[in-house]
């Protein structure tokens, strides 16, 4: 039997927490034959919450669950842990500014990061959920300074699912022959859903789709915006699709998805020109085991979407700017309970 992974989830009593811990239980984020202990993290406040769903997972009798634990102490939730799944965060809240939303969650994640430092695997692999997910990696992976950067990746393969589900929906296409979209740069209405290397059943996507005014105007702001459209429809944010793609992207990282292209936002080395030290999400594949490669082996981006691109980056430089008092050798201020 292979040894048991230690799974740390934040947030685990919100919305996106209680889609994910089902499915992470059943074996769709590391397998079949992965046994999994889960060391579920919460704050004071949803400590009652999180009982419950403890007992959900109980109840679903799951043969890989070797254990569950509960705690608002994250140095206690990721003590050794193998994997960190960070939901847990701040919604912005009414007359909130989206720099104190940035400030209030850059906190949380200077915390947390500390925690990963002390307590966690060197090698342990980090996702990044909770938004601003880009920044708040940047934060986290900041404040361990024993752990590897490439370890911390902030989460846009929702919005990789989303450009494909828009581009099957368009083409009459299956979602599994739309292969190497690309998002670009902030999980934010920045993000770039890029088709320029797509592939619609093996031929460019650019040519079976043919209507540059469609991608311009209609699939780019979809994607980018997609959230609030769910949000305008259920009157709930889109927690189960999140959850998926939290499952999607650690199932390819850590079994592998062989030549097939990922979303996510890495720390950035300063490849294609972006700025080295921001989380970026590029083009990867997932060789297994947490190993990934960015694929920069690409045609250099046309006018149209260098501007994109350039435009996401300077919104995470902004981003970074607005939190760096939060950062190691920055002003650093008491993290609130
Ligand atoms: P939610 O509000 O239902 O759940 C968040 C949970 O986190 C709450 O139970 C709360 O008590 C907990 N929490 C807050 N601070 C915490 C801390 N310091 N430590 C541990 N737990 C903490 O929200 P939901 O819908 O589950 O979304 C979670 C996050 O994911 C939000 O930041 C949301 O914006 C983000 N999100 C990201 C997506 C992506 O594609 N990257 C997609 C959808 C949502």
């Amino acid at each position: 039997e292979l040894p048991i992974k230690k799974v740390a989830v934040t947030g685990a009593a919100g919305s996106i927490g209680y889609a994910l811990l089902m499915r992470i239980s059943s074996g769709q984020m590391f397998g079949p034959n992965q046994p999994v202990e889960l060391q579920l993290i919460e704050t004071e406040v949803g400590m009652k919450p999180l009982k419950g769903v403890t007992m959900e997972i109980m109840d679903g009798a799951f043969p890989l669950v070797r254990k569950v634990t509960q705690t608002s102490d994250p140095n206690v939730g990721f003590g050794d842990a193998d994997v960190a799944v960070l939901v847990g965060g701040k919604p912005r809240g009414p007359g909130m500014e989206r720099s104190d939303l940035m400030s209030a969650n850059a906190a949380i994640f200077a915390e947390q990061g500390k925690a990963l430092n002390n307590s966690a695997k060197r090698d342990v692999s980090v996702l990044v959920v909770a938004n601003p997910a880009n920044t708040n990696a940047l934060v986290a992976s900041a404040h361990a300074s024993d752990i590897d950067p490439s370890r911390f990746k902030a989460m846009t393969r929702l919005d990789h699912n989303r450009a494909i589900a828009q581009v099957a929906g368009k083409t009459g296409a299956m979602a599994g022959d739309v292969k190497k979209v690309v998002i670009w740069g902030n999980h934010s209405a920045t993000q770039y859903p890029d088709l320029s290397n797509a592939l619609v059943e093996g031929k460019p996507a650019l040519d079976v789709i043919n209507d540059i005014k469609w991608i311009r105007e209609e699939f780019i702001p979809r994607v980018q915006k997609r959230g609030a459209e769910i949000i305008g429809a259920s009157g709930r944010s889109s927690a189960s699709s999140a959850a998926s793609a939290a499952i999607d992207h650690m199932r390819d990282l850590h079994l592998g998805s062989g030549d097939s292209w990922q979303s996510m936002a890495i720390h950035s080395d300063g490849s294609y020109g972006i700025d080295t030290g921001i989380w970026f999400s590029v083009p990867c594949l997932c060789r297994g085991d947490g190993v990934y490669e960015r694929i920069v082996d690409i045609p250099a981006p046309d006018e149209f979407s260098a501007a994109m691109i350039d435009a996401t980056r300077k919104e995470l430089l902004e981003e970074r700017d607005t939190v760096r008092h939060l950062l190691p050798g920055g002003d650093v201020q008491a993290v609130p309970k």
